[in-house]
């Protein structure tokens, strides 16, 4: 086993379970290397990568730039404002032109869903997803999944929970599937309004309330209310969400298990995570940021053996 099924990562409800299994091994080698002195190794030097990010980031963007560097790839980075997309050239303008500059692999961030999957219709170059409107972020959810595998040694049996919106989460999206292909049991906390319809088709139970929830789980992804994806109003007021799903550690306090905490970023301080609770010994937060890296140059250097 030593290549991926896949030549894109789009997302993962595409990939396999031999494929995340890889993913993990290769990067629990670059994480080794990660440790050292001289944390860069040459196994891209002759690529270029893209990073196009066509929405605003700080976690994803910086982590794969650092990646790319870390394994010598070179590397350019283009964001919409200050392009010629204000001036209403089309994606796929934009990206046939970049890759006439011989650029091999894109890395993409893109409001609209689905974004990925049509380059990859009409493009020859590797994408990689690095999150497109409410549907994937598969790097997210392989990072998620790493984090969690390390914690607790494997995903297998695990009772899993993602609590807030999960309507407009592309990172639900992502980690759903990695879950269940990994047989991690999952379970969805938040008002009626942000789950999606016929949710436990996926295989996801519904607890709509959080204590009963978080006693139920071994571990809970806390996600932001993703107001940017809202046209219209899902909750009363921050406040009132605060109050019925905001996690803290009176909460955490009040249940007899110790459960680990997980946020992808950015966190809203006080309105579903309390920083008593984001900065305490329960919270992976930051493991999940550190492990990005490595997860993000096994996926680049896994796609770049397929080209
Ligand atoms: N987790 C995540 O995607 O964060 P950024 O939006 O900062 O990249």
């Amino acid at each position: 086993m030593s290549a991926l099924s896949q030549k894109h990562l789009l997302g993962l409800k595409y990939v396999t379970k031999q494929d995340i299994e890889l993913i993990f091994q290769t990067a629990d080698n670059f994480k080794d290397i990660l440790q050292r002195p001289i944390k860069k190794v040459p196994s891209l030097r002759d690529i270029t990568i893209a990073n196009l990010f066509f929405e605003d980031s700080t976690r994803t963007r910086i982590s794969f730039e650092l990646a790319e560097k870390r394994l010598s790839a070179d590397t350019i980075n283009f964001t919409a404002s200050g392009s010629s997309v204000k001036k209403g050239e089309t994606l796929l303008d934009t990206v046939r032109n970049i890759l006439a500059m011989k650029v091999d692999m894109i890395v993409m961030r893109h409001s609209s869903s689905g974004a990925a999957n049509f380059l990859s219709e009409n493009i020859s170059a590797n994408i990689v997803n690095a999150g497109d409107g409410t549907n994937e972020h598969p790097t997210q959810g392989l990072l998620d999944g790493y984090s969690v595998r390390e914690k607790f040694g494997e995903l297998k049996g695990l009772n899993y929970l993602i609590i807030g919106d999960i309507k407009h989460s592309r990172v639900a999206g992502s980690d759903i599937p990695l879950m269940a292909k990994m047989g991690a049991k999952v379970k969805v906390c938040g008002p009626p309004t942000l789950i999606p319809k016929h949710i436990e088709e996926l295989g996801v139970t519904y607890e709509p309330n959080l204590k009963k929830a978080l006693e139920w789980c071994d571990v809970a992804n806390v996600l932001r209310i993703q107001l940017e994806r809202m046209d219209i109003k899902f909750v009363p007021s921050l406040r009132e969400y605060s109050l019925f799903y905001g996690v803290n550690k009176v909460l955490l306090n009040s249940i007899n298990k110790d459960i680990s905490i997980m946020h992808p970023g950015p966190i809203n301080r006080g309105v579903e995570l309390n920083s008593d609770v984001a900065d305490s010994k329960q919270s992976l937060i930051l493991q999940q940021v550190e492990n990005g890296v490595a997860i993000r140059m096994a996926v680049l250097y896994l796609l770049a053996g397929r080209a």
